[in-house]
């Protein structure tokens, strides 16, 4: 199976270590264990030494049942056993489309999205019919676009809710048609959610699941959890025929995930509301900030992200962006995601849901940059 480079992964694999201002990252500041058993109300001392006694066997080969109900309570109306534990949601994403994808399917993933949505296909030997999102439809999928790229042997549309890199949500309306269309030809809708769960306003974020019964949601404790290193993803969807398939599979590439991973996702899972509160107020506070660089920096322009953790930001300047990212982060210490990582050119992911101070400076030196060049 040939694949081709993931971009976005190899970037940051490369170049990651030498940020001084990290502004590539798109989780939402990491936590400690520490920090996560003061949020959860637990006693720090006495919940360590309990854990020492975890028996570190294969356990829940299914998910812990605390876990899957705590997954499934991020849904309105979802059942523990619709939910199919993974790592990461680079796991579930890998799962859902080596299983139900094949060579003579057709799919549908927009552009810019997370990788894997369409190099996977594509490596399997699918056609792939890719809708470009762009910044005058708000980088929103444009229906009449998707409608004219669908046919009878569409198997799947995918799409990532909030999008990785614009920082767009997908309004209900908009969803429905989608899953109208999807619909229209019998297709499943993957949606990738991995940073779904904190709005702006505090409230709920509906998901595929929620409006569709072909839809898979993927999502995980990486971005809004700020627990990335568990590694703890998942597949959810009420459709049987996908999760007797994905099982299937899942018994050649996962077995089960770790037993440690589960308990503390588990954990932070059942105290959701402590969490979303401290990353809410990050996200408010970063989203604040960036706007203003933005309003204040004539030579920027971007459409405002209004939901996930990074936003595309456009330059005026005539040098593509892998090479600016380059000497930005050789000159200045600044690490930001060159927009060809998303066969976006002219422009740059900031990755904004880390610290303020970081995120100031590290704009500030961008400025500075953009002025020398
Ligand atoms: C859209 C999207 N999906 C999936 C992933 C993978 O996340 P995880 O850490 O849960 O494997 C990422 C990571 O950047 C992402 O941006």
């Amino acid at each position: 199976m040939k694949i081709k480079t993931f971009k976005v992964e190899r970037w940051m694999n490369e170049y990651e270590d030498d940020a001084v201002y990290n502004l590539g990252e798109t989780c939402i500041d990491s936590m400690t264990i520490k920090e996560l058993l003061e949020l959860a109300g637990e006693d720090v001392e006495k919940y360590m030494v309990e854990l020492a006694d975890t028996r570190l066997s294969y356990s829940h080969i299914f998910g812990s049942p605390e876990f899957l109900q705590g997954v499934a309570g991020l849904y309105q109306d979802l059942k523990p056993e619709q939910v199919i534990p993974t790592h990461g949601a680079i796991g579930a994403n890998n799962q859902v489309i080596t299983t139900l994808i094949g060579a003579e399917d057709n799919m549908v993933s927009v552009m810019p999205t997370y990788q894997q949505h369409y190099s996977i296909p594509e490596s399997i030997g699918a056609d792939v019919r890719l809708l470009q999102l762009t910044l005058e439809d708000d980088f929103l999928p444009n229906l009449d676009v998707l409608r004219s790229l669908v046919d009878e042997n569409t198997k799947m549309i995918t799409i990532n809710n909030p999008n990785n890199p614009t920082g767009s949500w997908i309004p209900v309306d908009v969803m429905k048609e989608i899953i109208e269309i999807a619909k229209s030809v019998d297709a499943y809708v993957l949606c990738d959610e991995v940073y779904r769960g904190i709005s702006e306003d505090g409230s709920y974020m509906q998901s595929i699941v929620d409006l569709y019964d072909k839809g898979i949601s993927v999502g995980s404790m990486s971005k809004v959890f700020s627990m990335a290193g568990l590694r703890m993803g998942w597949i959810a969807t009420k459709c049987e025929e996908v999760l007797h398939q994905c099982h299937e599979r899942r018994d050649y590439d996962t077995i089960s995930c770790g037993v440690l991973d589960d308990k503390l996702a588990a954990l932070a899972l059942a105290h959701k509301e402590q969490i979303f509160a401290r990353n809410r107020k990050i996200l408010n506070t970063n989203r604040a900030i960036l706007d203003q660089w933005v309003q204040e920096t004539p030579e920027v322009r971007y459409l405002r992200p209004v939901a996930g953790t990074t936003a595309l930001v456009y330059y005026d300047k005539d040098i593509p962006s892998y090479d600016l990212c380059v000497r930005l982060i050789k000159e200045k210490g600044v690490l930001f995601t060159p927009g060809e990582c998303f066969e976006m050119e002219g422009a740059v992911r900031i990755g904004y849901a880390y610290d303020s101070k970081t995120l100031k400076e590290g704009l500030d030196k961008f400025t500075e940059f953009l002025r020398e060049l």
